[in-house]
């Protein structure tokens, strides 16, 4: 980690650095791309690295609420904590389009993050069909988040896809269009956004060393990216020291 980095990051020193270069680029990035309006609700599905740094991103650019949606408990207890968003357990709950539509007032949150990917777990109908799909190899992508996202966005909303997708199925394309939502995605464009949130580092606005689940020796690193793969013992991520 360069120095100049490092010793612009005041309250989490080389830790804070090392996020400004992984999970911070790409959940802040997502809020960029929601054109947040100061009240906003934001929506954000996933809270790994990527959807807790998109909540705080969030806020920091002006969301009044943020409402963060997982099933972790761990998880869901860091957005609370160290975020300060709502929660939404999906496992909690018959529809979390309907969830949010409840909470929101009818109308639906402002601006929707996909913060799961291809991966996505879910309860309903639709999970199951993905999972028989994926297991009959005829399609490639468990897209639970990104379908609900999109459904629970308001008219004229914004919908932030930071989830990594191949093929999707039941895209609902027609709820985007009619809705008149606005879809935003890429590869994180991390040298574009790193001298901003120096900036905010710099401030003390932004430090993301509340991701750092788990510190290890270099040598430790194959079972630390096990734990970190299978989300064992609570891990988020694991921060290896030579
Ligand atoms: N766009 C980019 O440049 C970029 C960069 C890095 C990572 N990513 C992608 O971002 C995504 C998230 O990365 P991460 O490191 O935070 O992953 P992660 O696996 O640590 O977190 C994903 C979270 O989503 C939750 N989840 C699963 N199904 C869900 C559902 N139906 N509803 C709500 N939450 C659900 C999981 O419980 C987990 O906590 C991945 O797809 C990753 O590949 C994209």
């Amino acid at each position: 980690m360069p120095m100049w980095i490092a010793s612009r990051c005041p309250t989490g020193g080389d830790e804070a650095a090392l996020f400004l270069s992984n999970a911070a680029p790409t959940g802040y990035m997502g809020a960029d791309f929601c054109n947040i309006r100061p009240g906003d609700t934001v929506a954000v599905w996933g809270c790994g690295g990527v959807g807790l740094m998109a909540q705080k991103s969030a806020f920091l650019m002006g969301a009044g609420r943020v409402i963060a949606i997982d099933r972790l408990p761990e998880r869901l207890a860091m957005a609370r904590d160290h975020v300060g968003a709502e929660v939404l357990d999906y496992t909690k709950v018959d529809s979390v389009p309907e969830a949010l539509k409840e909470m929101t007032y009818g109308r639906g949150p402002d601006a929707c993050i996909d913060a799961v990917g291809m991966e996505a777990h879910g309860t309903g109908l639709g999970h199951a069909y993905d999972l028989v799909k994926q297991q009959l190899f005829a399609h490639t992508d468990r897209a639970t988040a990104l379908r609900e996202a999109a459904v629970a966005c308001r008219k004229g909303g914004v919908l932030s896809v930071l989830g990594v997708y191949g093929v999707v199925d039941k895209f609902p394309m027609g709820v985007i269009m009619n809705k008149g939502l606005t879809l935003r995605t890429a590869q994180q464009h991390g040298q574009a956004y790193l001298p901003r949130l120096l900036e905010h580092a710099q401030e003390g606005e932004l430090d993301p060393t509340f991701l750092a689940t788990h510190r290890m020796s270099l040598e430790d690193a194959p079972r630390g990216y096990e734990m970190f793969k299978t989300k064992q013992d609570g891990c988020l991520r694991a921060v290896f020291t030579p």
